[in-house]
């Protein structure tokens, strides 16, 4: 039979078991970000267009790809592609500049991007990421990139390259950038058609280039560590001793550039070895002068944000399996109630249980059991019988007898 409905391009229904993928995901997130102090903050799924026009750039990938339309009182509004906007937004709204002078946020959220669908590329995409606002010093930028790689330690992801650069200001990027555009220039013949209609506008994302013509010549391309101020040179030797002193691989990428305008100083981004051309899990950096330029006080910034469909991708995960406690089994009417105050006695005592409603022959019943990988199985008659799975053992106990059973198995 054929569903009349199917889902919209680029997205995704997240199905059982794979729920439980994301489950201990999700919980993995809260409780590393709750480790390091950082709080969770939600916001809105829409909000106006201009917040992420003019904050991660008119002319960027992600700002021409969001869903946009206008509602009845014609005011353009936009589903998020991101959150370092709309966190920005709300810190300045809330007045958590003057609360909290350090502020340390963390979010999982889905994100909408009109992308061109295919494997790790959807246009309903789910993020997790940290935003601390309120130092300039190096060790904010060493603890968020912390903060990413024991998230990918504690899923066993351990595949994984960082790559990490610093652009600096934006003075520094207009001079790196008319540098960028004569060198450029001087090969455009060689360039591909994508590179060379990114000349004028953009020069730094020909940095990004997939395009194979374009690798020798972006090899050899001008760096801008060669511009870069004496303090943002010691700020990126800093980070850098910091991640050695954790023992954090990374490699210096002089060309890693992202496809937002907020970024300065240090820009970084954790891809998988795995193949597949979406490789990237995770990107971030500093953005000093977000916050000032939408209108709140100066306050230099940094975070990440890493894509969650990528990482359960990556993730060695078991899919599938239940690991339930007990099987309850509980055929005859007759013993209904007591059979529903058993279950409620198991799980407030922390148990996990799955009560075949359906009622299948017991048979039946025991080849589910062992197939959800079931501890113990319990039969609720006239008599109550416990069954060890594992041991095949069956004991018939009375009610108040099965809670203390179980805790001497
Ligand atoms: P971004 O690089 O655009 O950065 O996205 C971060 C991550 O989200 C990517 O590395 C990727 O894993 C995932 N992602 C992006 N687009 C898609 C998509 N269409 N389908 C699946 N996954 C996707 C940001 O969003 C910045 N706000 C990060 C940041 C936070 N910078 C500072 N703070």
């Amino acid at each position: 039979m054929k569903s009349k409905y199917q889902k919209i391009k680029g997205t995704f229904d997240i199905l059982p078991p794979e729920t439980e993928v994301w489950q201990h995901i999700e919980s993995t997130i809260h409780h590393i970000c709750q480790q390091f102090s950082f709080q969770e903050i939600r916001t809105p799924a829409i909000e106006s267009v201009d917040l992420f026009k003019r904050n991660i750039g008119d002319g960027t990938d992600v700002s021409k790809e969001m869903f946009v339309w206008k509602d009845q009182s014609g005011k353009e509004i936009s589903l998020k592609p991101e959150m370092t906007a709309p966190v920005v937004r709300a810190y300045i709204e809330s007045g958590f500049f003057r609360k909290y002078p350090l502020c340390k946020m963390y979010y999982i959220d889905s994100f909408f991007r009109r992308e061109k669908p295919q494997k790790g590329r959807q246009r309903q995409f789910n993020q997790f990421g940290v935003e601390a606002f309120g130092t300039k010093n190096s060790e904010q930028d060493a603890e968020i990139i912390l903060i990413a790689t024991q998230i990918l330690k504690k899923l066993n992801i351990d595949n994984t390259n960082l790559s990490i650069n610093n652009i600096g200001d934006s003075d520094t990027r207009i001079k790196y950038e008319s540098k960028l555009r004569n060198y450029f220039n001087d090969h455009k013949n060689s360039l591909s058609e994508l590179s060379k209609a990114r000349l004028e506008k953009n020069p730094m994302r020909i940095l990004d280039s997939k395009e194979k013509e374009d690798q020798t010549i972006i090899k050899n391309a001008p760096m801008i560590k060669d511009l870069l101020s004496t303090e943002e040179k010691e700020h990126f030797s800093s980070v850098l001793t910091h991640l050695k002193g954790l023992g954090i691989n990374y490699n210096e990428n002089p060309y890693l550039v992202r496809g937002l305008d907020y970024y300065n100083g240090t820009t970084f981004e954790i891809t998988t070895q795995s193949t597949g051309s979406q490789n990237a899990l995770c990107g971030g950096g500093r953005y000093d002068s977000l916050v000032e330029k939408m209108g709140g006080p100066e306050t230099p910034a940094v975070g990440f944000a890493a894509g969650i469909e990528r990482i359960i991708l990556e993730a060695k995960q078991e899919l599938g399996k239940k690991n339930i406690d007990i099987y309850i089994s509980c055929n005859d009417e007759k013993y209904t109630s007591k059979g529903l105050n058993i279950i409620q006695n198991l799980v407030e005592n922390e148990y996990k249980i799955f009560f075949d409603t359906n009622k299948k022959n017991i048979k039946n019943q025991i080849k589910d059991a062992v197939k959800n990988n079931a501890k113990f199985m319990i039969t609720i008659n006239q008599e109550i019988s416990v069954k060890n799975l594992i041991s095949k053992k069956e004991t018939n106990v009375s009610e108040s007898e099965i809670l203390p059973f179980l805790k001497n198995q």
